[in-house]
């Protein structure tokens, strides 16, 4: 334990880490030190532009860097896994970005290496470190709306650069992966537990990566819920939790909102005219709570990480490989125990 901030080293000069730099750049608990790139050109004009101390032209350089603590991995989804399982093989944390992986059994091989060489391994999900994410769980734990009937949750954007790796069959692409691990991790943290089977249907690219896509995702606990995710439109993220006693609506937004603060509504009764009271709650950057989140739970232990359990993180991403391959077949999937 010491009082320097936790050295951050990013993976990859991906637009996002640029958000994510930017957005811990106030952190007195963290740092992002050192950068790499395939390229070294790139890596060095990356860190230059972002004002990132030291940069790395390969990965293998900034793995065995010595001085950096832990790594943000913000590559391809499909090269997630083999990153993660060579960042644990050199002794460094990862906070590794959404979705973990492109199958469950990528995520286990994942956490199976991390336990094995004795290092934390957590999927970012900035929407999760907020604390009107924290306000929900809470709320749902309390059972302020009472038992949980009807989940939907909605994620769209429009992505049609064809050189975008979110339409890349071979680096993970397609709207369930991206888009859609958001809201099926939303589904997922509220039900509290795993699903049991997965009905979808999709529309999908020339390519085979799934444009559009629409699940009903079944739980033990007598919950149904509706999970949609696209490419195709404009903007939007939304999702109304409906209870026996309530109901709760939220965008589940990962920063605080152009346009206003981040709110919570929450309908208690089950009347017609019950009205929607508005939780105002305060939001930060999410990569900045998130880092922070992060850098706690490496000191004081993982009750410090707002994020996804490693169970949770695991029933996410069989819920996704399930999503997809009903949407293939036309019938239910179910996930095994
Ligand atoms: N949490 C969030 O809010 C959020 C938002 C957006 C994206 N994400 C996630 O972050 C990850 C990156 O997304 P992004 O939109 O930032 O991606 P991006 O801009 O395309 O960056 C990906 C980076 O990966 C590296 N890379 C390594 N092999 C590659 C290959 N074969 N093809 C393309 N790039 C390769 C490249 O870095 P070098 O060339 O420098 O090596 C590239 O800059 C994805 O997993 C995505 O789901 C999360």
């Amino acid at each position: 334990m010491t009082d320097r901030p936790l050295r951050f080293g990013v993976l990859g000069a991906a637009n996002i880490a640029r958000a994510f730099i930017a957005g811990v750049a106030p952190s007195a608990k963290v740092t992002v030190a050192a950068v790499a790139s395939r390229d070294p050109a790139k890596a060095e004009a990356f860190a230059r532009e972002t004002g990132v101390p030291r940069f790395h032209g390969s990965y293998e350089a900034l793995l065995a860097d010595q001085e950096i603590d832990a790594l943000y991995i913000p590559l391809p989804n499909s090269l997630h896994a083999e990153w993660v399982v060579r960042a644990a093989e050199h002794g460094k944390p990862v906070l590794c970005e959404k979705p973990l992986a492109i199958s469950g059994a990528q995520a286990r091989e994942m956490f199976a290496a991390a336990r094995k060489n004795g290092v934390a391994l957590v999927e970012g999900f900035p929407y999760l470190a907020q604390i009107q994410t924290a306000k929900l769980r809470e709320l749902l734990a309390a059972g302020a709306i009472g038992k949980l009937k009807t989940i939907h949750a909605a994620f769209g954007i429009t992505s049609a650069d064809p050189q975008n790796i979110r339409l890349s069959p071979t680096l993970g692409g397609g709207a369930v992966l991206d888009a859609g691990s958001y809201a099926t991790s939303l589904i997922r943290i509220a039900a509290g537990e795993r699903p049991t089977r997965v009905h979808a249907t999709a529309h999908f690219a020339a390519n085979g990566v799934d444009l559009t896509t629409l699940a009903t995702i079944e739980f033990a606990n007598g919950l149904l819920a509706q999970m949609s995710c696209s490419f195709e439109t404009g903007y939007h993220r939304h999702a109304l939790i409906a209870g026996t006693d309530g109901v709760i609506e939220t965008n589940f937004l990962n920063h605080p909102p152009r346009s206003g603060p981040a709110v919570l509504q929450v309908k208690r009764g089950i009347a017609f005219d019950a009205a929607f009271e508005p939780l105002e709650v305060p939001a930060g950057n999410g990569f900045l709570r998130e880092a922070e989140s992060f850098a706690d739970m490496l000191v004081h232990g993982p009750e410090r990480w707002t994020g996804a359990s490693e169970a949770e993180s695991i029933d996410i991403m069989d819920t996704l490989d399930a999503v997809a391959a009903s949407a293939c077949s036309g019938g239910w999937v179910e996930l095994r125990s």
